[in-house]
């Protein structure tokens, strides 16, 4: 699998356009590898032009069908390995050659990517093959039928070799595309890097034997076996695609179930989508695995999911509710975590589900948890939910201004709220990326209300 960066809307951008940390940025990397790619031209072995081309084919075979990854959007092709087999068959030089190739494919002619974006993704990749040969060739591996040809065929104590240098190539590739979409989101590297490469490490492992068995194959016995090897590479890829077709499939079922939701109130329409999305970056902020922030973002597009059995005139009226309807209100935490656990792939999120109006004090309810009996996911989704329903217009007054919303955030924090997460709403709110609603304003007063019947 190869990273390269697609949907990175400022890299995407033209030119001129451009953030200057990230024109930066690409000059650096375009200029080594420009260097790097003059270096490797000068030992470019012309005897085997005709072998590469073959490969060349079939790295174009693996370059026409990239798969979006979920989050950054970043892509992956089967590309890598046979960009890295070329590299032990060949040496760097062709494999160098192999690296623009597959930009000029994929980039300018899949995709028709500005050119910018072209030159970028075939300098990272050159580096990436220039830096993985050297790790190899340090550690005592030689290229078949390259100038350095000191062996006549591959061993299996070169496998090991191989598998180092595999690795260091992975993480060289998905280093440098991480740094790319993490200045253009203005996001961490680290993070881009974690969230959209990281998972991806078992299958990088998983195709580079084939990559490997493909150099050993052509080097021991000739072209043919290539091509067949090839068709594991692909077979690969469409399983790869098929999974990331299922779990969009899944993510279109939550969404429509909260629609469903969202219609139920028409003051609460797109309340779920709104705090899934605000609760998935508060998650991250407070460094949240990857696998947690989906099982957060399920939660917050489902967490009001039980308001879907109370009737409309108790959800919907304007005068203060009865107990009795007070009560069939605050139930439908426990409702909605009911009807999520009936699906055995979401028995994580019904606990959040169930958990998302308590409080850290003891005080909310349906069950009154206190503190770390509280998932965190829970803590954060009733921050959020407190936060969306204050900025948001309800039947009974009218949307509060962020300052507002914060600052009783700030007074229930301890209380109401888990201090940790409303930190993390502030941090969020002062970078503006939070809440682009409006601008800081100064407070208005405080409303008569208490937060929890603020609360949607
Ligand atoms: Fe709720
Ligand atoms: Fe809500």
């Amino acid at each position: 699998m190869v990273a390269t960066p697609v949907r990175t809307g400022s890299i995407g951008r033209p030119m001129q356009n451009l953030p200057r940390g990230i024109l930066i940025y690409l000059s650096v990397v375009v200029g080594l590898g420009v260097v790097c790619l003059v270096q490797q031209t000068a030992n470019f072995p012309l005897s085997d032009l005709g072998q590469a081309v073959f490969w060349a084919i079939l790295l174009v075979l693996a370059t026409l069908s990239p798969i979006t990854l979920p989050r950054g959007g970043a892509t992956i092709t089967p590309s890598s390995a046979v960009t890295f087999g070329g590299l032990v068959v060949f040496g760097p030089a062709v494999a160098s050659w192999f690296a623009v190739f597959n930009a000029l494919v994929s980039d300018g002619v899949v995709r028709r990517a500005p050119v910018h974006k072209v030159v970028f993704n075939a300098s990272q990749l050159v580096i990436t093959v220039v830096i993985a040969s050297w790790v190899y060739w340090n550690l005592g591996g030689r290229w078949g039928v390259g100038p350095h040809n000191s062996v006549d065929a591959l061993g299996v104590a070169d496998l090991g070799r191989i598998l180092v240098s595999g690795v260091v190539y992975f993480l060289v590739n998905t280093t440098l595309v991480s740094g790319v979409i993490g200045i253009g989101e203005g996001i961490s590297p680290r993070r881009v890097w974690q969230v959209n490469y990281l998972p991806t490490a078992p299958l990088f492992l998983a195709v580079l034997p084939v990559g490997i068995l493909m150099a050993v194959m052509h080097i021991r016995v000739g072209m043919l076996p290539v091509a067949l090897l090839f068709i594991p590479l692909l077979i690969a890829r469409y399983c790869f695609k098929q999974y990331m077709d299922i779990r969009e499939a899944h993510l279109e079922i939550i969404r429509a179930l909260t629609s469903a939701i969202d219609a139920v109130d028409p003051y609460t329409e797109g309340h779920s989508q709104e705090v899934s999305r605000m609760a998935v970056e508060v998650g991250r902020k407070l460094g949240m695995r990857e696998s947690q922030v989906e099982e957060l973002e399920c939660a917050a597009l489902l967490h009001d999911i039980g308001k879907i059995v109370i009737q409309s005139d108790i959800l919907c009226k304007e005068a203060p509710l009865t107990p009795e309807e007070m009560d069939i209100v605050r139930n439908h935490p426990h409702v909605g975590a009911e009807l999520v656990g009936k699906l055995k792939s979401l028995y994580k999120v019904a606990d959040i589900v169930a958990a998302h109006h308590e409080r850290p004090d003891g005080r909310g309810y349906p069950y009154g948890r206190r503190n770390s009996e509280i998932p965190l996911a829970a803590r954060i989704i009733h921050a959020v939910d407190a936060y969306h329903a204050m900025r948001s217009d309800r039947p009974y007054r009218t949307k509060r201004t962020k300052t507002y919303a914060l600052r009783e955030l700030l007074e229930g924090a301890g209380t109401d709220f888990d201090p940790r997460v409303v930190g993390a709403i502030e941090y969020l709110c002062s970078n503006g990326s939070f809440d682009a609603a409006e601008g800081w304003v100064p407070l208005e007063g405080k409303a008569a209300q208490s937060i929890s019947s603020l609360t949607g």
